[in-house]
């Protein structure tokens, strides 16, 4: 039992990822965290975004960073997340530790943007998440205020632009709906009918496959 949630920042794929994983019983994995984790030690060391071997040794750090450390999700964090993600050395350096999580019994669910696409092309159901960008960046914004960051709806709209051009057009897994993936837009929907939604889309795939 393989659960895929793929989609664009703020899109609500975290929260509904989180969600299935505890309606089925499953772990889950959020593996964007696994590359702000190599942008945060980038961040703290010095390392330049711009250099691919400098982001494919700061992959080398990522288990010593505290997943539950506030700045792995700040906007300058995500930011250098998308950079270096662009680069192949650097996603196959994360792969491993990505299947081998969707790999164990009794399944998984994770979340990311190549769920469906890379990591688990085999998996039992997809989830394509997404919401304009209006909605996510206010959603984002939000987000920020609550954590006591600062956030100017404008700057996060720009930002969520640019992240979202630089996931989909880069070479190396971009951002795509799989062919096989369920979407769910969830630009007009609560984050209660979200996860409900996306249960029942499980429920579907799990009773077409039986
Ligand atoms: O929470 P948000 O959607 O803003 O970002 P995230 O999921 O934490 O991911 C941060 C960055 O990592 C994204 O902008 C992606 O470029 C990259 N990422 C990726 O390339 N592949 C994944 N499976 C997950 C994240
Ligand atoms: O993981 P991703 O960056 O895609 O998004 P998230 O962290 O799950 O959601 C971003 C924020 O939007 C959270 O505070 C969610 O509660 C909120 N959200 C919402 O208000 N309505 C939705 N339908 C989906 C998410």
């Amino acid at each position: 039992m393989l659960i895929a949630v793929d989609g664009p920042a703020a899109s609500g794929k975290g929260t509904i990822a989180r969600a299935l994983a505890k309606h089925f019983g499953l772990p889950h994995m959020d593996t964007g965290m696994l590359y702000r984790s190599v942008a945060l030690t980038m961040f703290r060391f010095g390392g330049d975004p711009a250099s691919e071997f400098e982001a494919v040794r700061a992959c080398e750090g990522v288990a010593q960073i505290d997943p539950t450390d506030p700045e792995l999700r700040s906007e300058v964090v995500g930011s250098i997340a998308s950079r270096i993600s662009t680069y192949a050395g650097v996603r196959a350096a994360l792969l491993e530790r990505q299947r081998n999580f969707a790999s164990q019994a009794p399944g998984a669910v994770l979340d990311g943007r190549d769920i469906g696409t890379v990591v688990a092309p085999n998996a039992t159901a997809k989830l394509f998440v997404t919401a304009s960008p209006e909605v996510r960046a206010r959603r984002r914004a939000a987000e920020l205020l609550a954590r006591g960051m600062p956030a100017h709806l404008e700057d996060v709209l720009i930002d969520i632009r640019a992240r979202d051009d630089r996931d989909t057009h880069r070479d190396a897994a971009p951002l795509v709906q799989a062919a096989d993936a369920d979407l769910l837009d969830t630009s007009d929907m609560e984050i209660d009918e979200a996860i409900a939604a996306a249960i029942e889309l499980v429920e579907r795939k799990i009773a077409a496959l039986a």
